[in-house]
């Protein structure tokens, strides 16, 4: 039985996350049951509390993935000039990943698949900026850009302990983080599209932030365009 920490659990792509794993069929990387616990992520000490009950529920196996799902966006109307909440989407974006991350490293050093997936955006790619132009969330932006470096660096610095870090985007979701109905993709599929990567073999993703596959849209033109594969930074 395989063993998840998946952060910011009680709604959106988290929650889909939780059901996609344990109503897939039967195998050794299924998770047999669910314990849900409060944490900020901006706030190491809240990020502490439950690893006691985290160790209790391992029963005293290791971790063997970490998803850092939680995120934040606000849209800022007038452009990047009116952008004022930055600090607050780092906190989030960044700094809750990378507190998250090194808090749980000794319970998925005892584990023994050692993965962390951190759930991204290719929204932050400087590469595709142009693309996404018509999004007015510079700030979530600029968090996304700085979580795929993130992931590189815990990559390179762990890879020798066979740990696999990757980021990946699981598409356009249509919950409130994504714009609502704007988007075109369920919570549903983004989780299960997102899973089948973090399955693949490790050695095809370390360090990268990958978009997850969709049949019928891997040549899509523009942010929509579903193929599996890495996304420039
Ligand atoms: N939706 C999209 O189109 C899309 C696309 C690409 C990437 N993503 C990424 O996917 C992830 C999930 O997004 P979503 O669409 O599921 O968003 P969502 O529906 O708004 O859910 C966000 C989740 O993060 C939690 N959260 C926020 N701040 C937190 C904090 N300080 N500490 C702990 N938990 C916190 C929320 O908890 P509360 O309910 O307590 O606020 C909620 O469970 C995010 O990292 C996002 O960047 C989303």
């Amino acid at each position: 039985m395989a063993t998840f920490l998946i952060t910011g659990g009680n709604r959106g792509l988290s929650l889909a996350f939780a059901r996609e794993l344990i109503f897939r069929p039967a195998s050794a990387a299924r998770p047999t049951g669910v314990h849900v616990t409060k944490s900020d992520v901006t706030d190491k000490a809240s990020i502490q509390k439950p690893w006691p009950y985290v160790e209790k529920a391992l029963g005293g196996k290791g971790l063997d993935f970490l998803i850092n799902n939680a995120g934040v966006a606000h849209w800022a109307d007038d452009g990047t000039k009116s952008m004022n909440n930055l600090e607050e989407i780092f906190k989030v974006n960044v700094l809750g990943v990378h507190w998250v991350s090194r808090t749980f490293l000794p319970l998925l050093e005892k584990g023994e698949l050692k993965k962390v997936a951190n759930i991204a955006s290719t929204v932050g790619s400087i590469a595709l900026a142009p693309a996404y132009s018509f999004m007015p969330a510079p700030a979530y932006k600029l968090s996304q850009a700085a979580v795929h470096p993130l992931t590189v660096q815990y990559s390179l610095d762990y890879e020798k302990q066979n740990f696999a870090f990757i980021a990946i985007s699981p598409g356009w979701l249509n919950m409130e983080l994504g714009g609502g109905d704007m988007a075109d993709w369920t919570p549903e599929q983004g989780a299960k599209a997102s899973l089948d990567i973090i399955y693949r073999p490790d050695a095809e993703k370390n360090g990268k932030l990958l978009k997850v596959f969709v049949d019928g849209c891997q040549n899509a033109e523009g942010p929509t365009r579903y193929d599996g594969e890495s996304a420039p930074w």
